[in-house]
């Protein structure tokens, strides 16, 4: 019987090569439903409140540029996809198909470069998202989201309608029904202040697909603490909120690892006199597991609505191909090959994965 980790894969697999018939110009609106139709996880929340930081700790490596001001110009689609265990771990750009990254340094400094090529190095904003794909047997499959943070004002260099411009950048992720809400505020605010929760309860009013991420737990005044918040006594969410430690930037510029980051974080909490009866529920690993768990109950849901449109896609595929002939039509031009090639990936995809389910329901 396939497991639902398996499943999963495939989904990121099928929303991947989805994304590369998008580049080909297809976009057609079967594909592009397919692809609303698979859930993501993205990050919300006011500018430096954590988002990177807290996505960087779920995938598990230190590979996105994060600090304080605007860093995140771009949105970043990541898929993280499990491998066997024993392989090594990379990285692919969808803008550098055929470049494997081995070092997440690169990673970072390419996604630092992919920015400023449509930006400069400036503060301003693109709505063009990067997409990265993290193949490697230490993560959960999932496709996570990073975005710039919410802002109040223009800063000098920005334009004035930038305040509103990645709101609404912002607002287009988050408002599909398929996507996964990780609303990110950080603990030595106000939680009446949060933008993200501001956001989050506009575009999800019932709270089913939000998440309420707590960070910087280790910042707040002496004498305070949030347990009011982080026990859904302040502002009740469906699901529990979770409380995070992640690198403060004296860390980050002493180059403080992922390994020593996650042990300091477990050692917070479980040292904690305010939070150490909550130990077991707190920190990024846990979050990671939580999202994990929670991404399978809505594949689960979702599988005859996604069966649906996978058939429906087949029979489309079917007909564009009968159209456009096989791949190996030695005649086409070059980008009609790779399109079709695309193509004939997906179609491969929906198959496997019509097959899948149907093993699944039966077994
Ligand atoms: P983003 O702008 O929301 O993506 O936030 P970043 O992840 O880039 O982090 C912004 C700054 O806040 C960085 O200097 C981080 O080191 C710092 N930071 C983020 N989370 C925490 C935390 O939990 N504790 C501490 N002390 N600093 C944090
Ligand atoms: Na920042
Ligand atoms: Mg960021």
């Amino acid at each position: 019987m396939a497991t639902m980790e398996s499943l999963i894969g495939l989904v990121n697999r099928i929303q991947r090569a989805c994304t590369a018939l998008g580049d080909y110009g297809g976009g057609d609106q079967a594909f592009s439903s397919l692809w609303d139709a698979l859930p993501s996880v993205a990050v919300v929340g006011g500018q430096s409140s954590g988002k990177s930081s807290v996505l960087e700790s779920i995938v598990g490596r230190d590979f996105l540029p994060r600090g304080s001001g605007i860093v995140t110009r771009r949105p970043l689609v990541l898929q993280l996809q499990k491998t066997e265990d024993g392989q090594q771990e990379y990285a692919e750009f969808g803008h550098l198909p055929r470049r494997k990254f081995f070092d997440f340094a690169s990673v970072r400094k390419e996604i630092q470069d992919e920015t400023d090529r449509i930006t400069g190095k400036t503060k301003q904003i693109s709505p063009v998202p990067i997409h990265l794909s993290i193949y490697s047997p230490n993560v959960v499959n999932l496709t996570l989201i990073d975005l710039p943070g919410l802002t109040k004002v223009a800063v000098e260099g920005q334009a004035e309608s930038i305040v509103e411009d990645i709101e609404n950048m912002v607002r287009s992720y988050v408002e599909k029904p398929n996507c996964i809400i990780l609303a990110i505020t950080p603990a030595n605010q106000d939680i009446a202040t949060s933008d993200a929760i501001k956001l989050a309860r506009e575009v999800d009013p019932s709270g089913d697909r939000t998440f309420g991420v707590l960070t910087k737990l280790d910042l707040m005044d002496k004498g305070t603490n949030a347990i009011d918040v982080l026990e859904g006594r302040a502002y009740r969410l469906q699901h529990p909120w979770v409380g995070i430690v992640n690198r403060s930037q004296a860390d980050i510029n002493k180059n403080v690892d992922m390994m020593a980051a996650r042990h300091k974080e477990r050692e917070y909490f479980a040292t904690s006199p305010d939070y150490g009866h909550l130990a077991g529920k707190m920190g990024s690993e846990y979050l990671a597991k939580l999202l994990s768990r929670h991404l399978e109950s809505v594949i689960r849901a979702r599988i005859p609505s996604i069966t649906s449109l996978i058939n429906k896609s087949i029979d489309e595929l079917e007909a564009e191909m009968d159209h456009l002939g096989r791949p190996i039509a030695l005649d086409a031009g070059h980008l009609m090959l790779a399109f079709q090639a695309q193509l004939y990936t997906i179609l491969e995809l929906c198959r496997a994965f019509d097959k899948i389910f149907k093993e699944h329901l039966d077994g």
